[in-house]
């Protein structure tokens, strides 16, 4: 990619080389954008996910490895507590995720978020280039373009969001909903996960913003700007993913799985703990199978790795207390003193143990109640034995359900249709699955992180 200006990213999160904590915890975001920074020897701009006073002074820390060069700030306690658990995971997060029971709209936490997209544009605009492109990542952010265009750059800048954007009766219920929005279109581009988050962005900025939207073209005109606004569905880092299967550390954990689950069929779910990823509506799904086909108790376990994640939010202490409480009560209920129904793991595991654990299960389970794209799906897809591959069974709510028709897709809310699926799922002749399997995997291979990247850039190159 010699020739092509400079990528800086700026996300929240930042891959950190040796940073803490399993690859499989750090959700999707990470990998991808490692990938798309690796050959263009690009720098990756956000917070260490530290607290202490430094951001204040000014420092950043900075790192190369593998062509990449990190610089992240360290944020104070008051700015986690108002930018990261408070509007960033207690306002937007619930919000774009149907989840108004959950919303908090509070002003202290409004302003926090604004100090720390300021901060981000203080620390990030003297480490942008002019000729660098500039890339800003997710809800965190959002504000961050017009932040540094306020500082005279004047960059092509483009803005990716990883999550969904709610309907426009849903958006409103944001004290100041329209201030976000004028800030987005200070971006060239902004790309979202699926088509229908894109028309609830237009339908928002036709209606309530009484913006000039072009549909056909995909673009935003407001006060003399043009933006441009499309779906750009992002994948997995195929070439990368894919090869995990010969490594050693993959098949051990593959052979882990199907020596400890003995003769019973493993189905799994990988989640961070997260109320959006439908973890309790799943187990209850589960439950009302094991009620339904009480003979079927010893022949199945199911698998859940469910990592802790954003444990200072409340809605998340509470998410995990349901789920283990629920847990508890099916296993309690079902378990005999050789066979335990439900396994569940508050712990991540490598992509290499990810991979070996999705190809020893037969059935994958992803469930979310709502979900920006959901990388697992795509990952679970992709770690499957062409000859005898296993069944993804996904919910119609999830991002990826738009590419992967060929799950059993369900009602993640129905603990019915998801005993349904099961079943479909445990009786699916081969050739059905294969059959299944070859049209999801010509997506996810050829959907990757890399055409994602690809297409978004050209876009933003062009605009
Ligand atoms: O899905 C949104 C997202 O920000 C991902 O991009 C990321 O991998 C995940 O959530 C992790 O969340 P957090 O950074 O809050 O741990």
């Amino acid at each position: 990619m010699t020739g092509d200006p400079r990528l800086v990213v700026i996300s929240n999160r930042v891959a950190v080389p040796k940073a803490r904590g399993a690859a499989g915890a750090q959700g999707g975001l990470a990998g991808a954008l490692h990938a798309a920074l690796k050959d263009r020897k690009g720098l990756w701009f956000g917070w260490s996910g530290e607290e202490s006073e430094s951001g204040r002074t000014g420092h950043i820390d900075t790192q190369t490895s593998d062509g990449v060069t990190t610089a992240t700030l360290d944020l104070s306690q008051r700015d986690i507590d108002e930018y990261y658990n408070g509007y960033a995971n207690s306002t937007l997060w619930p919000l774009f995720h149907d989840r108004l029971d959950l919303a908090e709209y509070e002003r202290e936490t409004a302003k926090g978020y604004e100090r720390v997209n300021e901060r981000f544009a203080e620390l990030g605009a003297p480490l942008i280039d002019a000729e660098d492109i500039v890339w800003v990542h997710d809800y965190h952010l959002i504000p961050l373009g017009e932040r540094l265009r306020s500082r005279g750059l004047k960059n092509r800048m483009g803005f990716f969001l990883h999550i969904p954007w709610p309907a426009t009766r849903m958006f409103v219920s944001l004290p100041y909903h329209e201030r976000l929005v004028r800030t987005l279109l200070f971006y060239d581009v902004v790309g979202f996960q699926t088509q229908e988050w894109l028309e609830s962005f237009l339908h928002y900025c036709e209606n309530e913003l009484r913006a000039e939207v072009d549909k056909a073209s995909g673009t935003v005109t407001f006060e003399g700007r043009t933006t441009i606004a499309r779906a750009y569905p992002i994948g997995i880092d195929w070439e990368h993913f894919s090869k995990l299967g010969e490594n050693g550390e993959a098949r051990q954990a593959q052979q882990r799985l199907i020596s400890s689950t003995r003769r019973r069929i493993a189905m799994i779910g990988v989640d961070r703990l997260d109320y959006s990823k439908g973890i309790p509506e799943r187990i209850d799904g589960i439950g009302r199978f094991f009620d339904k086909n009480p003979e079927s108790i010893r022949d199945l376990v199911f698998i859940q790795i469910a990592p802790p994640s954003r444990e200072d939010v409340g809605s998340y202490q509470e998410i995990r207390a349901a789920l283990e409480q629920k847990c508890g009560q099916i296993n309690g209920a079902r378990s005999e003193v050789d066979m335990v129904p439900i396994r569940y793991v508050n712990r991540g595991y490598s992509h290499a143990e990810l991979f070996g654990f999705f190809r020893g299960a037969k059935i994958g389970l992803v469930t979310p109640l709502r979900d920006g794209m959901n990388l697992v799906a795509k990952e679970y897809v992709a770690a499957q034995d062409p000859e005898d591959p296993g069944v993804l069974i996904l919910s119609r709510f999830a991002g990826a359900a738009a590419q992967l028709k060929d799950a059993v897709l369900v009602n993640p809310h129905s603990p019915d249709d998801i005993a349904h699926a099961i079943r479909i799922a445990l009786d699916m002749p081969l050739d059905e699955r294969k059959r299944r399997y070859e049209k999801m995997i010509a997506t996810v291979r050829d959907d990757n992180v890399q055409n994602w990247t690809r297409d978004f850039l050209r876009d933003l190159s062009e605009a």
